[in-house]
Formats: structure tokens, C-alpha cells, sequence
């Protein structure tokens, strides 16, 4: 059966090279005679396999010793929480920016432990746009400052950086290894796996080794970043699988060239998907021009009542996944790394035929 175009928000798309790999070495990895599933979680193997995605991490991103990199579960969701366990202290508070779904979810998680101030928000804009920097509300002494730099529903993303004199705090579950970043402004980064990493079942910590070791004393012993630090990831049974995945995905990118390669596809992607949905005159994306998300594409049609037929005529020819998040309707297209340039021509020459058929 022929691979379908996939557009899913997460899991997501990955690439062919990648699998076709996995598939080769799924009986028997390197001749070990096993599977990677199979194996002992303290096998020279596994901790290979793990010393070399992190290697390969570091190098794509450019991470400095500075910086732990933990490999846990979880998902994103779990660090809503071990953020604030982490890092919020006592009496202290935290600044939160509120631009969508995700922001809101770390927020009322957050609430949970502390003092959150919600320092800016686009709410009212419909989540839009990025409240400008000089509107926000920020504490004096807050223990961090927290934001995501891509919303994957709304599809709005952050193309700069706030300049601010406490750790910055990061969801890049939705951006993540799309182009490079400058990993020393932030004092803490992650990203569950299921979009530009790899499988689902994996989630990403990058965090500022000051950062680590002042969990509060409440502290879930898997929530505090310490218990990771101290065991290589491995103070319990780790998702061994996927970052076997997420191993060779990061090879897979620096093939490509790296984030900078990685950055000049995804741009010409979006660009190309942006510019056709705004001359469509039959589609339309209503996300600030500046905030537009390079990795996740909400539009609607001219009409709603046409969206179900759009659905149909799109899996007709195996472009899957398009449908919008069930909060916002309408459709999305996710195009992360492993979403190539064809796929995102055959989206556009569907739309332009279903938007004449229904003009
Ligand atoms: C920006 C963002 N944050 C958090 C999450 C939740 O991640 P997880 O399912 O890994 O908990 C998602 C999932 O789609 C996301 O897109």
C-alpha cells in the first residue's frame, strides 16, 4: 500500500529513511540478535543507543555542558507540572503568557503549586496574535517566565525572544528541531517527542543545571528533575524504543544538513501553503501575519457546511489528518520536518481543485 500524505498535529509524520531503518534492524539490532525492544534497559546497548541520541541532540542544537538533557515520560503535560515543582520556590511567584490551548492547560496546572501571574494573553484576539512585548504585566521577582513558542492549534508561533532577567521557561513540544534556537536564553526547554522528535512515549528536558536540585519538598520523586540527573535518565525503565527512534531521527536531520537545511524547507513549506490559502479567495488563516506558525496551518473554507466534503475529497487521495483540534474546528495542517515539499504540493493542488469544483 502506498503512504498516505500525513498532516497529524502529533503523532506525526516520520520520516520514510527512519522507518525503513527500524524495520531493517527490528529482529536483530547490529547483529545483537535481538531487538531494541528486548533489550535491558542497563545494556551496553540501550546506554549506547542513549549516549548517542543525546550526542546527536546536543550537536543539533548546540547545547552546552551547561545544560542536563533528560530523556523522560510523561509527556509535556507532566512537566505542566514539574515546572513549578521545580522551580517556583516557596512564596514565589512565576509569569505565564497566555497564547493558546497549551499555555492555558501549563497555566491551570501550574495554579495548582503557587503564585502564576498570567502576565499577557491573547484570548480575547481569539489567540491570533502574540500580545507585544511592552504589554506585558511581568512581576518583579518572578522565579521564571513562561511560554510556548508554538501553539499547535491556534498555529501561532514566536520569532523572537523576550528579553528578561529571569529563566525562561519553554514548551517547544511543536517547534522543537524545526530551525535553530539559541538554547543558552532559555533556563529550561521541552517538547514531548510525538511531533518533530519521534514516537509518542518519549518526552524531552533541556534545563540548566543550576536549575536542578531545588524541588520542592511535595515533589513526586519521577517530577524532580535531580532523580533523572543523577541516574542518566534512568532511574526507572525508560520509553528504551523511542529514543532508539529519536535516535535515528537526529541522524536523519543531520543528513538533511541540520536546523539551518531544516529551516530553509520549512519556511519554503509554510511560505507556499500561506500564500495560496490568502490568494485563495475560498480559504482563509486568521493568524497575524508575524505569529504565523511555521509547523501548524489552521484554515477554514469559505463555508463550514463544505468542510465535511473537503475531509472526504482529501482522504480520497491520501491526504490524511487535516481536520482542525475539535476547540477550534475548521482544518490544520501540520508540517513538520518529516512533512515533505511534495506532500505540501499535492495539499495545495487539492485545495485549488476543490475550491474551483465549489466556488
Ligand atoms: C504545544 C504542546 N504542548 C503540550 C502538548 C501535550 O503534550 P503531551 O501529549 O506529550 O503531554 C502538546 C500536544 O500536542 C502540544 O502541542
Amino acid at each position: 500500500m502506498a503512504r498516505v500524505h500525513n498532516f497529524c498535529a502529533g503523532p506525526a509524520a516520520l520520516p520514510l529513511e527512519v522507518l525503513e531503518q527500524a524495520q531493517k534492524e527490528i529482529l536483530n539490532w547490529q547483529n545483537a540478535g535481538l531487538s531494541v525492544m528486548e533489550m535491558s534497559h542497563r545494556s551496553p546497548e540501550i546506554v549506547s543507543i542513549a549516549n548517542a541520541a543525546e550526542a546527536d541532540l546536543r550537536e543539533l542544537l548546540n547545547i552546552s555542558d551547561d545544560y542536563a538533557v533528560l530523556f523522560l515520560q510523561g509527556g509535556a503535560s507532566s512537566q505542566f507540572s514539574a515546572i513549578p515543582l521545580n522551580m517556583l520556590g516557596e512564596g514565589k511567584t512565576a509569569d505565564y503568557i497566555n497564547t493558546g490551548q497549551w499555555s492555558k492547560k501549563a497555566i491551570k496546572e501550574a495554579k495548582r503549586y503557587g503564585n502564576i501571574n498570567v502576565a499577557a494573553s491573547s484570548e480575547d484576539d481569539n489567540f491570533a496574535s502574540i500580545p507585544s512585548f511592552d504589554s506585558w504585566n511581568l512581576s518583579k521577582d518572578a522565579a521564571y517566565l513562561h511560554y510556548t513558542p508554538n501553539e499547535t492549534i491556534g498555529g501561532v508561533e514566536f520569532f523572537w525572544t523576550p528579553e528578561v532577567d529571569v529563566p525562561l521557561v519553554v514548551d517547544m513540544s511543536s517547534t522543537i528541531l524545526s530551525r535553530p534556537i539559541d538554547v543558552s536564553k532559555f533556563g529550561m526547554i521541552y517538547a514531548g517527542a510525538q511531533k518533530n522528535i519521534g514516537p509518542a512515549g518519549l518526552t524531552i528536558v533541556i534545563v540548566r543545571k543550576d536549575l536542578i536540585g531545588h524541588a520542592a519538598e511535595i515533589t513526586p520523586t519521577m517530577l524532580d528533575w535531580k532523580t533523572a540527573d543523577d541516574n542518566d535518565s534512568m532511574y526507572n525503565t525508560p520509553p528504551t524504543y523511542a529514543i532508539y527512534l529519536a535516535g535515528l531521527v537526529f541522524k536523519w536531520l543531520k543528513k538533511q544538513g541540520g536546523l539551518e537545511a531544516m529551516e530553509k524547507i520549512n519556511r519554503k513549506k509554510a511560505e507556499k501553503l500561506y500564500s495560496y490559502i490568502d490568494n485563495s479567495g475560498f480559504y482563509a488563516n486568521p493568524v497575524e501575519i508575524a505569529s504565523r506558525s511555521l509547523m501548524n496551518i489552521p484554515f477554514t473554507l469559505k463555508d463550514a457546511e463544505l468542510d465535511k466534503a473537503f475531509l472526504v475529497g482529501a482522504e480520497e487521495k491520501g491526504l490524511l489528518n487535516l481536520k482542525g483540534h475539535r476547540s477550534v474546528g475548521g482544518m490544520r495542517a501540520s508540517i513538520y520536518n518529516a512533512v515533505s515539499e511534495a506532500s505540501v504540493d499535492a495539499l495545495i493542488a487539492y485545495m485549488q481543485e476543490f475550491a474551483a469544483a465549489n466556488a
